[in-house]
């Protein structure tokens, strides 16, 4: 095909469904063919590198579920002070065979608080402390030709109150107030707030802030200084459609799609996960797939496990390539604290449940806290009260229940509905902290075997494992946010402490815990890579183990069969499982076979057949 019919052989295959959506939400053809002309040109201008990926991967749309997909996620000011300093580090994620770089926030924002960087004031600039657009580029080139695809976030759901639009809206122009939930007084807040949970109750209350400049309220799920975007306003969807393809355009390969579930308000409802939210990302990924087809979408859901699925959308009509394995991530810290597996197998046989294309990412710790959004149901029918359970786990990685090796801190903690969340970083939480402090060889033997067990449990599953940065060093808490006003009540700050080059640089001296852990995250990396058994699409299946501290599962791919086995507690155990075949364990080159295998505390074997 002749590569300038290239965008009109593309638009034919979506425009007529990307037509009836639009329509159906906006019924203004003006604005629609206005964003056809965007597309055309953001397609024009797109990169000749970056138009020959599109055409590679629309040949492989599957690509991001390849068991080489390895992820990091990173703060470029926290890992390597700014954007230059990420590229000379580069070779630090090299070394670990890291094939997927989230870059976090980095987009302009406001100078104190920001939320991270989730309070964007320019999506078409980057933030002067950390670089400039150009070496955002520069740096997504050097990754591709290392094989590294770069993820950014886009935050969809709202703008800093510094954000242009916002700046004119509280000047009084009408125009960019529509582009928000502005109103003059409360009485429709106030219905708002009838049906609309918090995301903050503690530090950020309430769902609407007074602007004294504008004299209105408007609405703010998240912080106050962040401003719902009203997607009511064909403006609104034309012109964030317009960032995320300038954004693709600049190389992205992945867009973390921030808060998805919110985007779409209505009085009367919770102003979560409605219909017209899957027609926003089934337009945008439409857009996508005529400029940039080489671009992902990661919708971030944090939501019940039944909510999260269907942002993948349908077969025929699909949104979201990969989502986060939430409940997952809270089932494995769950196993952690309880010694029992049994939520966390429970968990896996849903996931294995849904079809195979579907793609997730796996992972223990990220930027945000940890919320217990465990399945309430699968809570009861294990004789536990749901809300006793949580109550139990925050305090447990809060350090505050006898039991726990854990060192955290809670987050939002609502005394009306007593629910709360966990911070810290993966070490911190494991017992690595406690064990430094106590001084206790033991303890921090059990702590980094911990911390290991789950990377590896993660690492075993098809998606694309994601690492924190920090973890593979199991880098400690930093308290330091405390002393900050800026950050000081937000315990996530926590675990968002400055990357410790100096920790780093151990990973080569011998007995360190740096090096240790280094190791064996770098061999899970190593391995995982080499078997196609882990890409996302195998046929996986959970075991009995007739222990419920201990959990297995099998998955198959080809000619390979792999079996992991995990026990998540600190006692030894004899597990009656029998072996017809003899495997391979993948790290000792052990050979097992026969009836029965030991495990050493929080020990984990992978086992392979071909
Ligand atoms: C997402 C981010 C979180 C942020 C929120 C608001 O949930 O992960 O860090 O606070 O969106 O943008």
């Amino acid at each position: 095909m002749k590569q300038e019919q290239e965008f009109e052989y593309r638009s034919r295959l979506y425009y007529d469904e990307l037509k009836w959506l639009y329509m159906e939400l906006y019924g203004n053809k003006a604005m629609l063919d206005d964003l056809m002309e965007t597309a055309r040109r953001f397609y024009e201008e797109r990169k000749p590198r970056l138009k020959r990926l599109d055409r590679k991967r629309e040949q492989s749309p599957a690509w991001y579920g390849n068991s080489s997909m390895v992820g990091m996620m990173v703060y470029a000011d926290q890992f390597a002070h700014d954007l230059a300093g990420v590229q000379e580090h580069l070779d630090h994620l090299k070394q670990l065979k890291v094939s997927y770089l989230h870059l976090m926030p980095l987009l302009k924002m406001p100078k104190d608080h920001n939320d991270g960087g989730y309070a964007v004031s320019d999506f078409r600039q980057v933030d002067e402390r950390i670089g400039t657009m150009e070496q955002l580029s520069q740096l997504a080139d050097l990754c591709q030709k290392n094989h590294i695809s770069v993820c950014l976030d886009f935050v969809i759901n709202h703008t800093s109150n510094e954000h242009e639009w916002a700046l004119r809206a509280k000047n009084g122009e009408k125009e960019y107030q529509d582009r928000y939930l502005c109103f003059d007084d409360y009485s429709i807040p106030a219905e708002y707030e009838k049906t609309t949970p918090q995301v903050f109750p503690n530090t950020n209350p309430g769902n609407f802030i007074y602007d004294e400049q504008m004299g209105k309220y408007v609405m703010s799920t998240f912080h106050g200084y962040q401003w719902d975007l009203n997607y009511r306003n064909p403006a609104v969807f034309n012109e964030m459609a317009a960032n995320l393809l300038f954004l693709a355009n600049v190389g992205i390969d992945v867009f973390r799609v921030d808060a998805v579930p919110y985007i779409w308000k209505q009085l009367g409802t919770t102003s979560r996960n409605l219909p017209q939210v899957h027609s926003i990302m089934r337009m945008l990924r439409m857009l996508c797939k005529m400029v940039c087809p080489a671009v992902a979408f990661k919708g971030e859901v944090v939501m019940a496990p039944h909510e999260v699925a269907p942002y993948f959308g349908s077969v025929g009509k699909p949104e979201c390539d990969i989502l986060y394995n939430v409940t997952t991530m809270a089932c494995v810290w769950n196993s952690l604290a309880t010694r029992d597996v049994t939520l966390l197998k429970w968990q896996m046989d849903a996931m294995d449940a849904l079809p195979r294309e579907y793609t997730f990412v796996n992972y223990v710790r990220c930027h945000d806290d940890i919320g217990w959004g465990l399945d309430e149901n699968a809570v009861r029918s294990l004789g536990l009260d749901p809300l006793e359970h949580k109550k139990f786990l925050y305090r447990f990685y809060a350090g505050d229940d006898p039991s726990s090796f854990a060192r955290g801190r809670l987050y939002n903690y609502d005394p009306v509905s007593q629910d709360a969340r966990s911070c810290g970083t993966c070490a911190s939480l494991c017992g690595v902290e406690k064990a430094f402090w106590e001084d206790d060889p033991q303890e921090m033997e059990l702590a980094l075997r911990r911390h290991v067990l789950i990377h590896a449990y993660i690492a075993s599953l098809g998606g694309i494992p994601v690492i924190y940065s920090g973890d593979e060093i199991a880098q400690l808490n930093d308290y330091s946010y405390e002393q900050d006003p800026k950050k000081s009540d937000d315990a996530r700050f926590l675990h968002r402490g400055e990357f410790r080059w100096q920790d780093a640089a151990l990973i080569h001296k011998p007995g360190s815990r740096e090096g240790r852990v280094y190791a064996a995250l770098r061999d899970l990396i190593r391995v995982r890579t080499e078997h196609k058994v882990f890409d996302a699409d195998a046929w996986e299946h959970t075991w009995e183990t007739f222990d419920k501290s201990v959990l297995a599962f099998e998955r198959r791919k080809g000619t390979e069969r792999f079996v992991g086995i995990y026990n998540f507690c600190e006692e030894k155990k004899d597990i009656p499982l029998g072996f017809n075949e003899a495997f391979t364990e993948l790290f000792s080159g052990r050979r097992v076979s026969g009836m029965g295998l030991t495990l050493e505390p929080y020990e984990y074997l992978w086992l392979l057949r071909t």
